[in-house]
């Protein structure tokens, strides 16, 4: 029984996948968890609250205002709940959570949680991708929120399309591992993430299609098992995670001299970022204007901030992981680069399965073995890399489990901004 000990509270929202919430709260249950329900009106047009009532002895409660809750319901239950999950998450409550808006028993307990939040969003594909959805979802993940999918598949109108909830003992899952221990709590963790940008002229620069999300999944999931992180990111359409010391950054130079900063505090370096390895030898003060048919740019090589990093290390910290993007011989080249850039772990994928979308594929490889893992989100990847991660820093000197600074937990840092680069903590 997994979920011993715990205390969840289910907050339900008005969609037709309302009916799986009862299903959701028995697995929960079956795994040794205390469940108690919360449901907003809506959410009471699809199931009663007498069923909730029943599985799990207590009143669902439906109402800011309930009679029977003399205090404060929503802060009685938020502050009883180890963990709040909502689902089906709907649109419109999305956007409601996004907002911080508190007008009903579901909100308002979700909105003073002490431990994590987790939404199973349900809707139609349209729905689902509307920017006005999307946008609320963004601002729910920056604020720490887990998003447990949605997934493709039948929707309630019969259509198939991408807005299908998650089945509720993968919600279970999703709810088991945000819950897991604080085991990086002493630790601090560099992630550099997101493409660079290597100037041509003022309008023009060379890049590439890197999205950041594995980086800025990395950073989250540590973030949530008590790591202090400082994300270095190249320019990307992601908002910074809360919690996190986030440094902008545009070229490969700046990118390392971050790095560089940041490195004394570090247990840890993952290269999430694809860093241009090459940049412009000369670029010009002022637009580059048309020629003839055709041109040539010299390119310079610009340093490998990893391969730097594993040359200069000198005993086993900080623990160094590579990411090794190929389109062909992906493991072949991951085990080539753990070894030239003396790394501790490297996460071989492919650009086709990683570039851009939420899912991906790799193998983990270090110096003892290599763990093929079966395709799966990045948040998911991410987990698995911090569980490698833990390993090794449990094995370097000093292990994991001491606290050289005897440091209190994540004190906010003040705000600097360095020159070219700035920082900002969300
Ligand atoms: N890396 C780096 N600095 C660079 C290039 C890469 O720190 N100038 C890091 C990446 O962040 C990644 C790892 O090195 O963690 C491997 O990057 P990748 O682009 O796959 O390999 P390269 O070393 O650039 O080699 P190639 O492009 O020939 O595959």
């Amino acid at each position: 029984m997994t979920l011993a000990g715990k205390q969840i509270v289910v907050g339900v929202g008005g969609g037709i996948a309302a009916f799986k919430a009862v299903e959701l709260v028995r697995e929960l249950q079956r795994r040794g968890a205390k469940v108690r329900v919360a449901m907003t009106a809506s959410a009471c047009r699809f199931v009663g609250p007498v069923t909730f009532a029943g599985l799990t002895g207590a009143p669902a409660l439906t109402d800011l205002w309930d009679p029977r809750y003399p205090g404060e319901a929503h802060v009685e239950l938020a502050e009883w709940a180890d963990a709040i999950v909502v689902a089906p998450a709907t649109a419109n409550l999305l956007a409601r959570a996004a907002q911080g808006m508190a007008d009903d028993i579901v909100l308002a307990t979700l909105s003073c949680a002490r431990g994590p939040v987790l939404v199973a969003p349900a809707m139609h594909e349209r729905m689902w991708r509307a920017p006005s959805t999307q946008r609320n979802v963004e601002r729910l993940r920056a604020d720490g929120v887990t998003l447990v999918g949605p997934v493709k598949g039948a929707l309630a109108n019969g259509s198939v399309g991408e807005g299908r909830m998650v089945e509720p003992n993968e919600i279970a899952d999703a709810v088991q591992r945000a819950l897991r221990t604080h085991d990086l709590s002493n630790s601090t963790v560099i992630v550099s993430a997101g493409p660079t940008q290597e100037d041509l002229d003022p309008v023009r620069f060379l890049s590439n299609k890197s999205s950041g999300r594995m980086g800025y999944a990395l950073a989250a999931a540590a973030r949530d098992r008590g790591a202090e992180v400082i994300l270095v990111s190249g320019p990307v359409d992601l908002a910074a995670p809360s919690g996190v010391e986030t440094l902008r950054v545009r070229s490969a130079r700046e990118m390392q001299h971050a790095i560089d900063d940041a490195l004394p505090r570090a247990d840890v370096v993952i290269m999430t970022a694809a860093v241009a390895d090459y940049r412009p030898a000369d670029p010009k003060p002022s637009k580059i204007k048309k020629q003839g048919d055709s041109m040539s740019v010299e390119l310079i090589k610009n340093p490998d901030i990893l391969a730097e990093l594993g040359k200069k290390r000198t005993g086993k910290r900080p623990v160094l992981v590579g990411f090794a993007m190929e389109t062909n011989d992906v493991i072949a080249y991951g085990k080539k680069k753990l070894v030239e850039k003396r790394v501790d772990l490297v996460i071989a994928n492919e650009a086709r399965v990683a570039f851009g979308g939420d899912d991906t594929q790799a193998t983990l490889i270090d110096h003892k073995r290599e763990d093929t893992l079966p395709p799966m989100g990045k948040l998911e990847l991410a987990h698995h890399i911090l569980d490698r991660v833990k390993l090794l820093l449990g094995a370097a000197p000093g292990g994991a489990t001491r606290n050289r600074r005897g440091r209190a937990p994540r004190a906010p840092r003040p705000v600097r901004r360095p020159r070219g680069r700035s920082r900002s903590k969300a």
